[in-house]
This record gives structure tokens, C-alpha cells and sequence, in this order.
């Protein structure tokens, strides 16, 4: 029964939902009637032969519920981008004819440098946010760049817009090809700090920081091992990439000779837990899929950008199958395109192609794409783990995570 409603105001909505939960990838629920309060919580969900009743304890009208046509319209969750780089926008659409590496130092490094300037960071974020609200991205994790105050003014543009988020200031100490992007190791540590204490200050009811070490080419044994550890002791969430192309793996492998793969070198740098989400890793052995299993790290798939960067062809099922956590993400300007239903698509094309390779590969459908953008994003975010009703009934969206 709902709480007494005296007072509250209510957004009501009615229509057929579509949804996604742990024992079904797609799930359409008509026609229902659902009612959000103030603070943008859903307090009902119930069958429409409810309304009646609904509307005289909780005190709305008739006229004030949103309708959507039957059959043309539907509501879904919002979109859930779990990886994107705020400050690559400038260039989102070009620069895609060079592999990740040459890609980073030829392009990506110095639009980011640019941020430094307080009125491009202004220009750039604010008509970023926007663009990703208009594509239907409820909740983001974003890169932004190495300048602490810069990746603040994304926080309050965020909070403005009223988007959801998790935000990283970038860490990086090694940049010996671009060399004017890059901080001294203390400066990393103390301005990641900052950044969280401040952030934290504002109370921004939906912006919350996420410790951000680049990828392990762009960061020191030590670097990692600080941020690492000041992660844990403050529960703070992770981002970085992992395993996106050959090359870069390669490499990987030469700077820690003494680390079983990529996956160890953030295992060791105490950078791997359940509040992880990692980047890509298009090459991840078995056993490092496994390893992510085991600690409750999430990958976040970006498949327009692994295609446009050519780094490689990401295989879910096999990530599904040990029981990984795996969300969307647009990956910003490896990715040509701000949008989930972009990521979606390219995600279908990704498993098509993994089933021309192999015949008896078990493609993903549609359904469980439509999850992977919805409901698999959120697992990141213990706190998306909230109680829901639907029809009278407790939905368990993912008993297991
Ligand atoms: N690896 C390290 N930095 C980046 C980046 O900015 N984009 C992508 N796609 N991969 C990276
Ligand atoms: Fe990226």
C-alpha cells in the first residue's frame, strides 16, 4: 500500500511499458499506469483497472495523466551510456583513420588539452550533455580530461541538465608522444582528490565522481597503486580501458613482463572490484573473464568504436556466459555516434558478424541488446538496485548481482 499521499505531487503516465529484467530480456506490460514523485521515484506501477482507485489516494485528475497512444507509442527505461568522453565531441564524426594508438596521439590528446580554457569547456560540455539527453541517455559514466576545475564545470553541467552520472577526471603520468598532456604522479593523486572532496560538496543529488586512471599505457606502476587504493578505502567507483586492440595488449604486455595479462595489471594495482567498469576488452582471455566474474567487474561494450577504430569484434555471448556484467557504451569519439540506439545497432551488427564467422554461434537477439542498454548498464550502480513494483509484484531485476 502507498505511503499517505497527502501533499505529494505526482507525474502520472499511462501506456504500454517495455522493460527489461533478469528472467526476460524484453518484457511489454499494457496497458499500465504508473505515478513518479517529486524526487523522480516511481511510487506505483499498477494495471490500469487500478485508476480509479489510485487517483483517489493519491489525489490526480483524470486530465492530469500523461496518455500514450496504444500501439505507436511506448515508455522504456532511460539509456544507460556506460562509456563516453565528454571532451572527445569536438571531434566526434572524424579522425577515424588511424588505429587507437597513432589515434590517441594524432587527434585525441590534443582536443583534450584544449579543456584547459574555461569557455570552450563551457561550449563543448554543455552542448554535449544536451545532445546525449536528446539521444535518450538517462545516465552516463564520463571521461572528461586531466583539468580538475574543467571536469567540475561538467559536473554542474550535468546537475543543471538534470542527467544522472558518474564523472571522471582523467589520470595519466606517461605521455612521453604527447608530452603537454600528461601530470606529475602527485598532481594526479592530489587533484583526483580534490575533485571527489569538491564534487562531494555540492551535493549534487545525481552526479557522483568515478576514479578515472586512463588505461595502463598512460599510467605509472604507482599512479595505479595510489588510486587504487584511495578508491577502496573511499568505496568510490573505477573506470579505465582494457584489452581494445592488438597493439595496445602488446604493449601492455611489454611494460608489466611480470603480470599474467592486462586484467592482472589492474588486479595487482588493487583496481578491479565490483564498482569497476572497464572499457572494450575485445582481447580478454577466458581467464580473465573469469577473473572479472569472480571480482563483479563490468565491461562496458562499445562497439561503434571498435569497429571505427578497427580495433576488433567483441564477443558478449562469451562475456554473457561467464557471467560478466556488460553494459553499452558509445565511447565518444572512437565512437562516431552520442546514442545508445547508435551502440544498439552496431551491437547487432557485431554479433552478425561473430555468426558469419562461426555458424553455430549463438547471436545475440534484439531483446538482450534492448537489456544490455537498459538494465545491464545500471549493474554497475549498486544503488540502481532499487525495490520495484510492477502490477502489485516485486521485480527482482538481477537477483544474483
Ligand atoms: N584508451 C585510452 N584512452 C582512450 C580513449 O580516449 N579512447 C579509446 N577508445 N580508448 C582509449
Ligand atoms: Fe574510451
Amino acid at each position: 500500500k502507498a505511503p499517505c499521499p497527502q501533499g505529494e505531487s505526482l507525474q502520472v503516465f499511462k501506456g504500454t511499458f517495455i522493460h527489461a529484467t533478469h528472467t526476460s530480456p524484453m518484457e511489454t506490460l499494457t496497458p499500465l499506469i504508473l505515478g513518479v514523485n517529486r524526487t523522480g521515484k516511481i511510487v506505483f506501477i499498477e494495471n490500469v483497472d487500478k485508476e480509479e482507485e489510485l487517483s483517489q489516494a493519491w489525489h490526480f485528475q483524470k486530465k492530469n495523466i500523461r496518455v500514450l497512444r496504444e500501439r505507436e507509442e511506448f515508455f522504456i527505461p532511460g539509456l544507460v551510456d556506460t562509456h563516453i568522453h565528454a571532451s572527445q565531441y569536438p571531434n566526434m564524426g572524424t579522425c577515424l583513420d588511424l588505429p587507437l594508438l597513432e589515434w590517441l596521439v594524432r587527434y585525441t590528446f590534443p582536443v583534450e588539452s584544449k579543456f584547459k580554457d574555461p569557455k570552450f569547456t563551457e561550449d563543448v560540455y554543455t552542448k554535449l550533455v544536451k545532445r546525449t539527453l536528446r539521444n535518450g541517455t538517462t545516465t552516463a559514466c564520463y571521461f572528461a580530461t586531466i583539468h580538475t576545475d574543467s571536469t567540475l564545470k561538467l559536473c554542474s553541467i550535468i546537475d543543471n541538465l538534470g542527467q544522472r552520472a558518474f564523472v571522471g577526471k582523467v589520470c595519466m603520468d606517461l605521455n612521453d608522444l604527447f608530452p603537454e598532456y600528461k601530470e606529475k604522479l602527485c598532481e594526479s593523486v592530489v587533484e583526483t582528490k580534490r575533485f571527489v572532496a569538491e564534487l562531494t560538496g555540492r551535493e549534487y543529488p545525481l552526479v557522483k565522481p568515478i576514479v578515472t586512471p586512463r588505461f595502463v599505457p598512460s599510467c605509472s606502476s604507482e599512479l595505479m597503486q595510489q588510486l587504487g587504493s584511495y578508491a577502496s578505502s573511499e568505496g568510490l567507483h573505477i573506470q579505465s580501458h582494457i584489452s581494445e586492440s592488438r597493439a595496445e595488449v602488446e604493449l601492455v604486455k611489454s611494460l608489466f613482463p611480470e603480470c599474467k595479462n592486462y586484467t592482472d595489471v589492474y588486479d595487482r594495482h588493487s583496481l578491479l572490484n565490483d564498482k569497476t567498469i572497464m572499457a572494450h576488452g575485445v582481447y580478454l582471455s577466458n581467464d580473465e573473464l573469469k577473473v572479472f566474474q569472480k571480482k563483479g567487474a563490468a565491461i562496458s561494450h562499445c562497439p561503434n568504436s571498435n569497429i571505427s577504430l578497427g580495433s576488433g569484434l567483441f564477443d558478449v555471448r562469451n562475456a554473457l556466459h561467464h557471467q560478466v556484467k556488460i553494459g553499452l557504451g558509445t565511447d565518444v569519439s572512437g565512437g562516431y555516434s552520442p546514442s545508445v540506439l547508435n551502440a544498439m545497432r552496431a551491437a547487432i551488427d557485431v554479433t552478425k558478424i561473430l555468426g558469419f564467422q562461426s555458424s553455430n554461434y549463438e547471436r545475440l537477439t534484439y531483446q538482450e541488446i534492448f537489456r544490455l542498454a537498459t538494465l545491464g548498464g545500471s549493474q554497475g550502480d549498486d544503488r540502481n538496485m532499487v525495490e520495484v513494483y510492477v502490477a502489485g509484484k516485486k521485480v527482482v531485476p538481477f537477483p544474483n548481482a
